[in-house]
């Protein structure tokens, strides 16, 4: 195993564990607002501190982007690590037993490594550039399917983009005539592991963050799927806006959106 991918899984399950820790004892959660309908809490803090220590003890010169702390400079800029240390705040907050911890480090550009962690189900998806995914030891892959029927599908809803409402439900309501049913999990990087290990046959969620989708994008087409943004090109990690599925099933999606989104999801 590529060491910085063992650097990685070993933050990701620190972390992973002190969170768990915290859902046994929530007197020690504190929660605030950073935005509407965006929480954050001293345990995002605290699993991100966790998860720094870890990179910059190995890694003093890597660069790090991280949710809760923003940029942490270092020597080397070929090398940055791009953290979310909770994935699926609101879950975690409301006591709802499906979160993550997600590390992808990108070398010059290109995302190379990447562990997302489930703590409550103890479940390690990696995956290296090259080298196919994994869940726990053992290799996934994207479901196959033929076109959109009998498939389901995972999304997020754009709650911190409420403009985007009416395109949003048009979208989802012109796929729910072809899919078998949605799904709305709450953890961005688990929905693109869920793709990965065929769990789910696709997923789309505009407005994410880099850190929601640097980790997961890659265990994902490591699974063989394919991830575009909204109008079938690669600037998901700008945009925010990801559609992640095996190709057919993709294509099905991209045209719903094609049809349905308003000019500003194209872009
Ligand atoms: C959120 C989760 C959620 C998605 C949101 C993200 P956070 O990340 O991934 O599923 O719908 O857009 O912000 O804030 O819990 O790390
Ligand atoms: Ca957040
Ligand atoms: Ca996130
Ligand atoms: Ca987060």
């Amino acid at each position: 195993m590529h060491p910085m991918l063992n650097i990685a899984i070993r933050a990701a399950r620190k972390a992973g564990d002190f969170i768990a820790k915290s859902v046994e004892n929530t007197d020690n959660v504190e929660t605030s607002q950073k935005g509407t309908n965006d929480f954050v809490t001293n345990i995002d803090q605290g699993a991100e501190q966790i998860i720094i220590d870890v990179i910059k003890k190995s890694y003093p010169e890597h660069n790090i982007v991280a949710e809760e702390t923003g940029i942490v400079e270092g020597k080397d800029a070929d090398y940055q690590w791009i953290i979310d240390p909770l994935d699926g705040t609101t879950n975690f907050v409301k006591g709802l037993p499906h979160f993550s911890v997600s590390i992808a480090l990108r070398i010059k550009g290109r995302t190379e490594i990447a562990c997302v962690y489930d703590p409550i189900r103890n479940e390690l998806f990696s995956a290296q550039r090259g080298a196919g995914a994994q869940l726990n030891s053992r290799r996934i892959r994207v479901s196959v399917n033929k076109d959109l029927s009998g498939t389901i599908l995972a999304t997020g809803f754009p709650f911190k983009a409420k403009q985007h409402s009416e395109s949003y439900v048009k979208i989802v309501s012109a796929l729910f005539v072809d899919c078998a049913d949605f799904r709305r999990t709450g953890s961005a990087a688990l929905d693109l592991c869920y793709v990965a290990a065929g769990r789910v046959d696709g997923f789309f969620e505009l407005g994410l963050k880099p850190w929601d989708m640097a980790a997961g994008e890659l265990i994902a087409r490591e699974a063989g799927a394919l991830c575009t943004d909204f109008s079938g090109a690669t600037d998901y990690m700008q945009s925010g806006n990801i559609v992640a599925a095996g190709p057919k099933v993709l294509k099905g999606i991209l045209g719903k959106i094609r049809e349905n989104a308003n000019e500003a999801m194209m872009k």
